[in-house]
């Protein structure tokens, strides 16, 4: 008998076990529109950033020691990603962690909460494949609006906010939204701030995209705004994909509140979660960061290089969604190129995707999410006719 006999089989990921399957494909033509990752014209693997190489080089040059950081991690780097995500943040009043990307800054804060008083949280339908996971795994009771329907009928999102108990944790993404790319307006955040303080609501912001749809200030617009409102709040922040350094694992977590007098027993809850998890977070990532963003020079660069990933994937997203016109009909277009950052979600049921998959060799997540970068001038016609000959 086997020492563990109730042992049960979870299946692979659900974003990225496609992507294993894809590796594993022998055609030449098969097409990666799996993990949120940015690949340039040729494919491949994400290109390193010049702006980032540099200050890599920079904190290679001037390393002298690999010691532990401290629970919390470094000051430096979260002063410098806090400025970015908030401009103007009072640090009095955050309980501020450098985190494992920005997986560990969700799980952590949830982790928070849920040790503190919440057991239900509202997520988008759609929502990132992970969100579900990280909520489940803490045995919180989901509660959930349709996404694409609500951003067009928000009365939809308001009523279903409104019937929450107190003290759900409302998570909201900050921009670019994994997987339908549809945003609110900022009309639509006035709303949902103004409802989450009637309903005593706690909104969780999941930053990961910031500088995909527009600038990095106006994307991370209903964060700042939240803040000015005086929300107590929290932030997950990652850089994996604003600096495409995926797999450096460089993220942060804000616990933001108006009571001072909380934020270091906050703090100090954080860093007993993280003790347990993962000790103390990595450096060599953060710390190449640091010296790009406290270098104005090296910064312009950054944010010239994030720019032209942006406005890239923004042609892809047009290109894309004009030629889905006569394949899908002009609704499922329009959300298409109404969307923002790497992703759009096309309505294409599972037997569908399998097909492509299988007959095609074009992967992508078992929801219709599509990576937009994946579509390069090479592959774009190969998967609008694959497309049309499954819809046919
Ligand atoms: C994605 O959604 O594809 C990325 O955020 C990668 C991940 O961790 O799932």
């Amino acid at each position: 008998m086997a020492i563990i006999d109730h042992i049960q089989d979870p299946g692979s990921d659900a974003i990225f076990g496609i992507q294993t399957e894809y590796r594993k494909d022998v055609r030449k033509e098969k097409v990666n529109l799996t993990v949120g990752v940015y690949v340039d014209e040729d494919g491949g693997s994400p290109p390193i950033m010049a702006a980032l190489k540099m200050g890599e080089q920079k904190h290679l040059a001037m390393e002298t020691t690999k010691n532990y950081l401290s629970i919390a991690g470094d000051s430096e780097y979260l002063a410098l990603t806090a400025k970015l995500v908030f401009g103007d943040l009072d640090f009095q009043r955050a309980a501020m962690i450098q985190t494992v990307g920005g997986t560990s800054a969700l799980r952590t804060g949830f982790e928070f909460l849920r040790k503190n008083g919440y057991s239900g949280v509202s997520l988008s339908n759609p929502t990132w494949a992970n969100h579900k996971q990280i909520v489940a795994n803490l045995d919180y009771k989901v509660y959930s609006y349709p996404h694409i329907q609500g951003i067009k009928d928000f009365a939809i999102i308001c009523d279903h906010l409104r019937s929450l108990d107190d003290k759900t944790v409302v998570l909201l993404q900050a921009k670019c939204h994994n997987p339908t790319g549809l945003d609110f307006t900022k009309e639509q955040w006035v709303e949902i701030s103004q409802i989450c303080k009637e309903k005593n609501l706690f909104p969780f912001f999941d930053s990961a995209y910031q500088g995909f749809a527009t600038t990095l200030k106006e994307d991370s617009w209903a964060i700042r705004y939240f803040l000015e409102e005086g929300h107590d709040m929290m932030v997950a922040h990652s850089f994996s994909k604003s600096f495409a350094i995926y797999n450096e694992r460089v993220g942060a977590l804000f616990v933001v509140m108006q009571d001072k007098a909380i934020i270091p027993v906050i703090k100090r809850n954080l860093m007993k979660i993280v003790r347990v998890n993962y000790s103390n977070p990595p450096f060599h990532g953060a710390a190449s960061i640091v010296q790009v963003l406290k270098d104005e020079k090296l910064k312009k660069r950054w944010q010239a290089e994030l720019s032209g990933h942006r406005d890239r994937i923004n042609s892809i997203r047009k290109r894309f969604g004009e030629a889905l016109i006569p394949i899908l009909g002009d609704k499922a277009s329009a959300n298409v190129m109404d969307g923002h950052g790497f992703f759009c979600q096309i309505p294409l049921t599972s037997e569908e995707i399998v097909r492509l998959k299988v007959e095609f060799g074009v992967y992508m997540t078992g929801s219709g999410r599509i990576s937009l970068p994946g579509l390069s001038k090479k592959s774009f016609s190969y998967v609008i006719e694959a497309l049309k000959k499954i819809k046919e």
